[in-house]
């Protein structure tokens, strides 16, 4: 694979200090709307939502707690509709735990419907959801997430921790893939 990180984004969509105004507003609400939560989970969903995640989690200034999953349901720059969990979250006090999903986009809504039903069944106080991005356009069921950083067209993203093929992660900002890298 033939990667030039820089040149292979077409243009920038969110540059540094756009994502770290968003991330400090939703850090200022969930920081306001947990103040009484008394054992709040921030659970990041692997790998795309770790840059987030830890920028996010520095921001809240109340007690939290992190957990993970890995799940996948992309292959390439198309969803399979299945998602499999790979990294399972294992915890037994879930029920006194308010939950708050942490996921770097959402496209179809697939992998946020199952994740929070998945959570919900486990037993947990609350299960909320926050995204850094999102796609409402590419809907294929109905999701409305709790907290939403951007919404964004339908193009497909990298950087921030967003990849393709498991590339460009490590980008600062997040830009728009050029389409001659992945229709090749
Ligand atoms: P959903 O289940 O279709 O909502 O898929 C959400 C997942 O698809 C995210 O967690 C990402 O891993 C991946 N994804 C969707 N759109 C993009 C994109 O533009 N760039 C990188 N990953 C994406
Ligand atoms: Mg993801």
């Amino acid at each position: 694979m033939d990667i030039d990180m820089k040149n292979d984004v077409g243009s920038v969509l969110l540059s540094e200090a756009q994502i770290n105004g968003i991330v400090e507003k939703l850090a200022k609400r969930i920081t306001e709307d947990y103040k009484n939560s008394p054992n709040l989970i921030l659970l990041g969903i692997l790998k795309g939502s770790v840059i987030f995640f830890s920028d996010l989690m520095r921001k809240i200034d109340i007690p939290c707690q992190m957990e993970f999953m890995r799940v996948s349901s992309y292959s390439g720059t198309k969803t399979t509709g299945n998602i499999n969990i790979l990294l399972d979250l294992n915890r037994v006090d879930i029920g006194n735990c308010d939950v708050l999903i942490i996921e770097d986009i959402i496209d179809s809504g697939r992998t946020l419907t199952y994740l929070k039903k998945y959570i919900a069944g486990k037993g947990a106080r609350s299960v909320r959801t926050c995204t850094l991005l999102d796609k409402p356009s590419r809907r294929e069921v109905t999701f409305v997430p709790d907290y939403v950083g951007a919404e964004i067209p339908d193009e497909f993203v990298v950087g921030y921790g967003l990849d393709y093929n498991d590339y460009y992660r490590n980008l600062p900002y997040i830009g728009v893939l050029k389409r001659e890298i992945y229709e090749k």
